[in-house]
């Protein structure tokens, strides 16, 4: 059995710096049209400049794949820069309060720093994409503690569009569906698939531990009971995080899975196995560039249904999955 669908979307992906950046770039444009970098990096992205340069780059690397990247929210972000932001055509910023995951340090410690920074973003139409954790919070309670700031965001910022990154939570898939604004959560692979069972519960799996953490059961349907009912606010965000193999495997690993080898397939086999392959295509090619008013991408994926062992490393790195085998692989992918 194969299968063809549109090159796909992936709204949050992390594509680093340096010699590996091109490396990671290349495994994005083996299954995906476009992907929304994040602006983790050191120093952040924050002017069109160091957007356009970083832009460039990873189109060297593969000029097929459409990047697109957020700016970072800094506490000293101002409405006159945002503006200036959305001119050059940017079209989304990233909320991440300070100190909660991978190179946020110097974040954000109060939603009213950026309230000018805000409105200009409602203005123009961005997209406000949220890390919404409150570091202050137990783990496991920290999306939950963060819902408070978007309900606050949205009194103050009616028509403002804001994703929810990876919606972890039964809290935060609520909170989406209770918006009367436009907003919208990104759900990525290991969200959608695993629970704290995997991470901690046997062997520790560190390739698995990322922020925020995979929670329980309940949290894992409600995330799942959205894609399985095609609800168009819920859409495919790997938050792919790249570290490498040494790195992750150390007393001090970092937060983030890479998921960029594995996403696709893992998907394709996830939706086929709960018979709903007819809800794949929106969630990937469809709602996502919706609430960004984006077209669609040219090119087609193809897939087959032929089971495929997820390497062991892949760019100097572990992928979610490595050594498990997975019943979809992706044959080919064609810009055209
Ligand atoms: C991400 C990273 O490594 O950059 N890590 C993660 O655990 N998700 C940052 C982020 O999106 O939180
Ligand atoms: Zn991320």
């Amino acid at each position: 059995m194969t299968l063809e669908i549109p090159r796909p979307d992936d709204w949050h992906v992390h594509l680093r710096q340096g010699k590996r950046m091109g490396d990671y770039v290349r495994a994005h444009a083996a299954a995906f049209g476009r992907v929304l970098a994040m602006p983790n990096t050191i120093p952040p992205l924050t002017t069109p400049d160091e957007i356009s340069a970083y832009r460039e780059l990873a189109r060297e690397a593969a000029p097929d794949l459409d990047v697109l990247t957020a700016f970072r929210l800094m506490p000293d972000t101002g409405g006159e820069e945002v503006s200036a932001l959305a001119d050059s055509g940017i079209k989304a910023g990233k909320y991440y309060p300070d100190g909660v995951t991978t190179n946020s340090k110097g974040g954000l410690s109060n939603w009213r720093q950026i309230e000018s920074a805000l409105a200009a973003m409602e203005a123009s139409g961005m997209v406000l994409c949220l890390h919404g954790e409150e570091p202050t919070a137990s783990v496991l309670k920290r999306e939950e503690a963060f819902l408070p700031v978007f309900r606050e965001i949205r009194e103050a910022f009616p028509r403002l569009k804001m994703i929810l990154e990876h919606v972890s939570s039964a809290a935060g898939v609520q909170a989406v569906i209770d918006d009367q604004g436009p907003s919208a959560a990104t759900v990525t692979v290991q969200h959608l698939l695993f629970t704290l069972d995997d991470l901690i519960g046997g062997s520790l799996n560190p390739h698995l531990f990322c922020k925020p953490v995979v929670k329980t059961d309940e949290d894992r349907k409600a995330i799942q009971e959205r894609i399985l009912d095609g609800d168009n606010r819920f859409f495919f965000g790997s938050d792919s995080a790249p570290h490498e193999k040494g790195q992750k495997e150390s007393p001090h690993c970092p937060a983030g899975a890479y998921t960029a080898p594995m996403a696709l397939p893992a998907l394709v086999s996830w939706f086929d196995g709960v018979d709903a392959l007819d809800r794949l295509e929106p969630f990937l090619c469809e709602f996502g560039r919706n609430f960004y008013g984006l077209p669609s991408n040219r090119g087609t994926v193809r897939l087959e249904r032929r089971s495929w062992t997820v390497p062991q490393i892949s760019q100097g790195c572990v992928p979610l999955m490595a050594g498990e085998e997975l019943l979809w692989r992706v044959v080919s992918i064609s810009a055209v």
